[in-house]
Order: C-alpha cells, then structure tokens, then sequence
C-alpha cells in the first residue's frame, strides 16, 4: 500500500523522489570524496529512488550493492536497475541476510514497515563501516501526506510512531550523530476537481493514498469539516496545492573522524 501511495504521487507529476536524490546524493558525494564505497539500501521496491541518488553521485564507484526487498518480484527489477554503472548487485528478501561492514546504509521510505524503530536503526547502524554514513528518510510530521493522514487516523506528530523526535533520538542511542535535511514539494491540482466539498479525478485519489482511507473507512463529519478548512487554506486562485516535505536525517558515529566532521555538526 505505501509503494501504491508512492506510485500514486509519480502518476501525479509531483516526481517525490528527485529533489530528496539530489540532497542526498551531494551529502554523500562531501562525505565519501571520489573512494570506492558500497551500499545497503533497505526496502528499494524496484530501486527506482536509489537509481536517483546514485545518478547524483557519479564520483563514487559502488564496488558492491545489496538490494534488501522482500517482494521478490521488485527486488529483481531493483537488481537490474542498480546494476548499470555500478560494481556487484545482490538482491536478498529480508536484512537478516544482507551482512555488515557498508559505507552507506540507505533506509528510504521504509522505516515506517519497521515495528521498533530504535532497534531498526541500531539494526542498521551495526552494518555501517567504522566511518560509514546511515541515511533515513521519511515524511516529515508537517507533510501535508501526514496531516491529511492524522485526518483519518487521529493520530497528531507528537504520538506518531515515527517523527522527527524520535528518528533523532533513535540515531543518538545507535551511537550516531544525527544531521537533518528537509526537502519539500509541491502536488497540486485543479480547483475544480473540489466542488461542494466533494473530491474527484486526480485530486480525489490522492486523498485517497494520503488518509488511506481503505484502512481508515469513510470520513467522519468532524474529519470531513477540518479536511474542507484545510483545502480552503491550500487554494489560491484555481489552483489547490499540497506541500510534501521528507526529512532526511544522516549520521556517522559519534567518534568517527572522518573528511565529513565539519558537516556533521549543527
Ligand atoms: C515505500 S517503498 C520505498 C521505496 C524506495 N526506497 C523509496 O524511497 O521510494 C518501501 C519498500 O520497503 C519494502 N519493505 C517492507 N518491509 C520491509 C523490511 N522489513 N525490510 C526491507 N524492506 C521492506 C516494501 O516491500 C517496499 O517495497
């Protein structure tokens, strides 16, 4: 369901995945300088949004990829996809399999399928290499996506399983230190397709993704109200525009020296 949301997000034009690619490309192109490096990247669905980043890092060489996906049929277009421009590419259906020693651990979009977060990142922070860098993203508590969603599930960013906090506090207990970036977007569609406080086309699937209304079942009045205040406030002229925001949060141990010290501190 969360990579139909995605896809639901691409099919719009919004194109989520590129500018949170650039940002994390050029991070990793300060930390890693032109070496040899290789990467975990944990949930790749099919590897389109790792395929991104490692077109912004074109001065690193990836002598080795695992691609950890447990939906095999991804994880070989995952595979395929990494592999051109880059060393050796494993596949492997779960991270009990993917092994250790990685300058980069990538975790995009996937924390949320992770039931305890701090012993996810404690997870991936034990297959990093002693200066190796651990990269997370996720939606931000101020993405419009999660205040559509805090709609439908009553749930605000300060109760949210995982917000900003908490990733925070997950890395500094992994032994890491945390620097955030957030990258923002904008979705929008046309006025018309909210008449009456009535959705429709493309706008009306996207609230759809975003609320997970399949999960959450048909809006309450109450909901149905705050969700009608919120697309007034989102309108200008004829067009209505939602703000997607990810937070990436980098980090490397706290005692590591590395080229990359200067950037990661506050
Ligand atoms: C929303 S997609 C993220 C895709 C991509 N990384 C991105 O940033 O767009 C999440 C992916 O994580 C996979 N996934 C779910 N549970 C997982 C787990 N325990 N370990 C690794 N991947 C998992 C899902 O199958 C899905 O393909």
């Amino acid at each position: 369901m969360r990579y139909a949301y995605q896809e639901a997000i691409v099919a719009l034009g919004a194109r989520p995945a590129e500018e949170t690619a650039r940002t994390i490309g050029e991070f990793w192109n300060e930390h890693n300088g032109s070496s040899a490096s290789n990467l975990l990247d944990v949930g790749s669905a099919d590897g389109a949004a790792t395929e991104a980043i490692l077109s912004f890092t074109k001065n690193i060489r990836f002598d080795s990829v695992v691609v950890v996906e447990p939906d095999l049929s991804l994880c070989d277009i995952a595979v395929a996809r990494i592999s051109v421009g880059t060393g050796r590419v494993v596949g492997v259906s779960s991270i009990d399999h993917a092994g250790g020693g990685f300058a980069h651990v990538l975790a995009s979009h996937v924390l949320y399928h992770f039931s305890d977060l701090k012993e996810a990142i404690i997870d991936f922070a034990g297959r990093l290499s002693h200066s190796g860098l651990l990269t997370t993203v996720v939606r931000s508590t101020t993405c419009d996506t999660f205040l559509l969603r805090s709609l439908s599930c009553r749930r605000t960013a300060e109760t949210a399983r995982i917000n900003e906090s908490k990733v925070m506090a997950a890395f500094r207990g992994a032994g890491l230190d945390p620097v955030v970036e957030y990258v923002q977007r904008l979705v929008s569609f046309p006025r018309e397709q909210y008449r009456a406080g009535v959705p429709d086309g493309a706008l009306k699937q996207f609230l759809e993704f975003a609320m997970r209304l399949d999960v959450a079942g048909p809006l309450d009045q109450e909901a149905r109200g705050l969700l009608n205040e919120m697309i007034m406030t989102r309108t200008v002229g004829d067009v209505i525009s939602f703000s997607l925001r990810d937070m990436i949060v980098f980090g490397c141990r706290v005692d590591c020296d590395g080229s990359h010290s200067a950037r990661m501190t506050w």
